[in-house]
């Protein structure tokens, strides 16, 4: 094996050693991003405020309070009869995983970032409480 396979052969082995900080089943993230209990009040909130997640920019709710809501994105009314939390979770976490040409943002994604702006290296859109309180609000069935 000469010098240049023995290059190539590290790199292509470091390219899979992206230890992520959850692990992807079939297409769900089955454990919650963090231990702490989440608030659907707070989720509905981070849904339909445009400085954070921005996801009312895309998708409709029936729950979000805001005058216009976005039709890029499916209607997210009911989501939750659809999707389970773990499906739910990889698709705010990764959609690209599941879509690598999808408009959809990555909010929990820190590994193949292009374009990052120095001071957010290594952060992530989105806290993982953040994210487990919007899958509350999402995944709640409204009574
Ligand atoms: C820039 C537009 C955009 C924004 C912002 C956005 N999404 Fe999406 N989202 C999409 C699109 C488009 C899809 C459909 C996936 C596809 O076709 O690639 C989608 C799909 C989804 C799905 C799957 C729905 C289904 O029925 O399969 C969920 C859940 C979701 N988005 C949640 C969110 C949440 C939560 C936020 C905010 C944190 C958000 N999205 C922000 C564009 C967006």
């Amino acid at each position: 094996m000469t010098f240049r396979h023995l290059t190539v052969l590290i790199l292509l082995v470091s390219c899979h050693d992206q230890s992520l900080p959850y692990e992807i089943v079939g297409d769900s993230i089955l454990m919650p991003l963090t231990d702490t209990m989440p608030d659907a009040k707070r989720g509905k909130d981070l849904f339909s405020n445009r400085g954070d997640a921005h996801c009312v920019l895309c998708h409709m709710h029936d729950e979000a309070q805001v005058e216009f809501q976005g039709n890029l994105g499916p209607d997210l009314s009911g989501v939750g009869e659809r999707l389970t939390p773990g499906q739910i979770r990889l698709r705010i976490v990764d959609y690209e995983f599941i879509r690598p040409d999808t408009t959809m943002p990555s909010y929990f994604r820190t590994h193949n970032l292009t374009q990052v702006r120095s001071d957010k290296i290594g952060k992530t859109v989105l806290s993982p409480l953040e994210i487990e309180d919007i899958i509350a609000f999402l995944s709640h069935h409204a009574d």
